[in-house]
């Protein structure tokens, strides 16, 4: 679809003079909005929540909304500060130092944003895990982090195989009772002071690991510092355009990367009231939080605004959303149609972003000043310099696919895999940071996203790694040998499909199936389950043993095979 540009709308933008602030713009100029840079004390979780909490004109704006169906509960700057103090006494009795990792694996509610905060205001960092992971997901991120403490649910409990997790020695349980060794979140919380003094650290210690999956191995723990408030702030301020009457909401859960970035971060160190929506996903559900909570900013993603444009727009049209002046887009490719889409459902253009867990914060978008390309996921946001590069990590000119990279060193970027430097190390080519997409870029400086260059998996915008899946699949009893791969699909972008071999004595059926399936949803999660599972006699693999995916997805769409010289006989 070929779609014309879509110019910025005249309005209330942060960046009206974005051309002329855009190329006088460095890093640099950011640190004067930080308490840090005339103190020398640095922690983001004051810069978040303490400092506005401290200021009398904000310490009772709600920062946190939180809506689920049932609860609702409204905390201000200041009983976020307070709340968060508590929970980091809490920590402090038992002992948990700066530097330890402190897992939460729990639903989205007051209660996690208070710990997290604690967390990070005694100097730890944190490690959250979607709700919905598996044992098998659980145990190997907190198995390779060597997470000392978790903050988790009664419910979530029978997930977490503690007996092979010797490094994890406290759990703490939110809500309902705590029997014997558990530590009770409520009766620990009453009992703690809400006075703290905040472990003051070092722009460049840890405070977070994200958990995301390559093409190969198990997920690796990309490891964030302080430091990456700069960009959480700035981008906060220029692409999601934050003001502080803003009402704002980022519908990601906080076990991604964006529901840390621009779940947690961005909004509150813009001083902007944050909802935070809990239970599922339906149209009338986000469509009526919009209008109850009169949203103005809202940070979504492709495969959500499909699945609202699939529901028609007499659904949109029965809610007020006169409310929304701002909309943005990330995780997967924003298609030309969703934004024609949006601009007749809101009247409002969709704003793509392009980053990664890895880049810790948005490097390429589109931002309220710019006319927009639909299709193209805009331009390099001010201070980053993004180019396609040959794998010499040579730039390449105008319209030339090539691998999309970014020259080291922005402020929010990732400081390590934990525990595996060699994967660190290759991420970087020649002082460029290659990202795994591939992509080109216009005559004038448009990036548009082609796809990923290895066998990484995005389906519905969470990020599957084959490996993981496959590792699954043969630990079913009838499973011998496991392909996987992301097959393209129009609501979810790709669907996993495994192909895999039966051991002996196996036969064929529909219900044989479905044990699969079922079995990589409760040992994994539901996003990791494939959704088509084919038996085949052989696995292609390469005469090293390696599953040639490339190969098991030209079959599957019907593709030339290309290059097969290394297959196995
Ligand atoms: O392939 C790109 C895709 O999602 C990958 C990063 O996934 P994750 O680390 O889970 O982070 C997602 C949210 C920050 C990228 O390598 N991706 C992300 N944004 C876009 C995108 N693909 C196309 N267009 C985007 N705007």
């Amino acid at each position: 679809m070929d779609m014309q540009p879509i110019p910025a709308r005249s309005g209330n933008h942060n960046m009206e003079n974005y051309k002329e602030t855009y190329e006088n713009f460095k890093w640099d100029d950011v640190k004067g909005n930080f308490t840090w840079n005339q103190t020398g004390k640095v922690n983001i979780a004051y810069e978040a929540v303490d400092r506005h909490a401290e200021n009398p004109d904000k310490k009772n704006q709600p920062a946190l909304i939180y809506s689920a169906p049932d609860r609702e509960e409204t905390l201000t700057f200041e009983d976020l500060k307070l709340k968060s103090n508590q929970f980091a006494n809490v920590l402090k009795k038992h002992h948990i130092e700066k530097g330890d990792r402190v897992f939460l694996f729990m639903p989205r509610s007051p209660e996690f944003y208070a710990a997290f905060l604690g967390i990070l205001k005694v100097g730890a960092i944190a490690g959250p895990l979607f709700e919905a992971f598996m044992e098998q997901a659980v145990r190997d991120r907190l198995e390779d982090s060597e997470a000392t403490m978790l903050i988790t649910t009664p419910d979530l409990l029978d997930r977490v195989p503690t007996d092979e997790l010797p490094d994890l020695k406290q759990i703490v349980l939110v809500g309902g009772d705590a029997p014997g060794n558990y530590i009770s979140y409520d009766e620990e919380m009453e009992q703690a002071s809400d006075e703290f003094n905040i472990e003051w650290v070092d722009l460049e210690d840890g405070m977070l690991l994200h958990y995301t999956s390559g093409s190969t191995g198990k997920p690796k723990g990309v490891y964030h510092v302080h430091n990456a408030m700069i960009q959480h702030y700035q981008t906060g301020k220029w692409v999601l355009d934050l003001k502080e009457d803003d009402v704002y909401w980022c519908t990601a859960d906080p076990g991604w990367v964006t529901g840390t970035s621009y779940g947690i971060f961005a909004p509150w160190l813009n001083g902007v009231t944050n909802v935070v929506r809990g239970g599922r996903f339906s149209p009338d559900d986000w469509y009526g939080t919009i209008a109850e909570k009169n949203i103005s900013v809202w940070y979504s993603a492709p495969t959500a605004f499909r699945k609202l444009l699939s529901a028609g727009e007499e659904e949109a049209k029965k809610h007020d959303l006169s409310s929304l002046r701002h909309i943005l887009s990330v995780g997967e490719p924003l298609n030309p149609e969703v934004v024609t889409w949006g601009l007749s459902a809101f009247d409002l253009r969709i704003h793509d972003t392009w980053w990664m867990t890895e880049t810790g914060g948005m490097l390429i978008c589109n931002y309220p000043a710019m006319d927009m390309r639909p299709g193209s996921m805009g331009k390099p946001f001010p201070g980053i310099e993004a180019a396609i590069v040959d794998n010499e990590g040579n730039e390449l000119p105008p319209n030339q696919m090539g691998n999309l990279a970014i020259k080291e060193g922005w402020p929010s970027m990732m400081r390590a895999v934990w525990q595996n430097p060699g994967k660190y190390e290759s991420y970087f080519l020649n002082g460029w940071y290659v990202s795994g997409d591939s992509a080109y870029k216009d005559e004038d400086g448009y990036f548009w996203f082609q796809g990923r260059l290895d066998d990484v998996i995005n389906t519905s915008g969470e990020r599957v790694g084959p490996f993981e899946v496959e590792s699954k699949l043969i630990e079913h009893e009838a499973v011998a040998e496991a392909g996987v791969i992301g097959k393209p699909d129009p609501e979810r972008g790709e669907i996993i499909k495994a192909f895999v071999t039966l051991r002996d004595g196996y036969e064929q059926s529909d219900e044989l199936l479905e044990d699969i399936r079922q079995f990589v949803k409760k040992g994994l999660s539901a996003h990791a389950a494939p959704r088509e599972i084919e038996i085949k006699d052989t696995i292609p693999k390469t005469r090293s043993g390696k599953i040639m995916r490339r190969l098991l997805k030209s079959w599957e769409l019907g593709l030339p095979t290309g290059d097969t010289s290394t297959l196995e006989e």
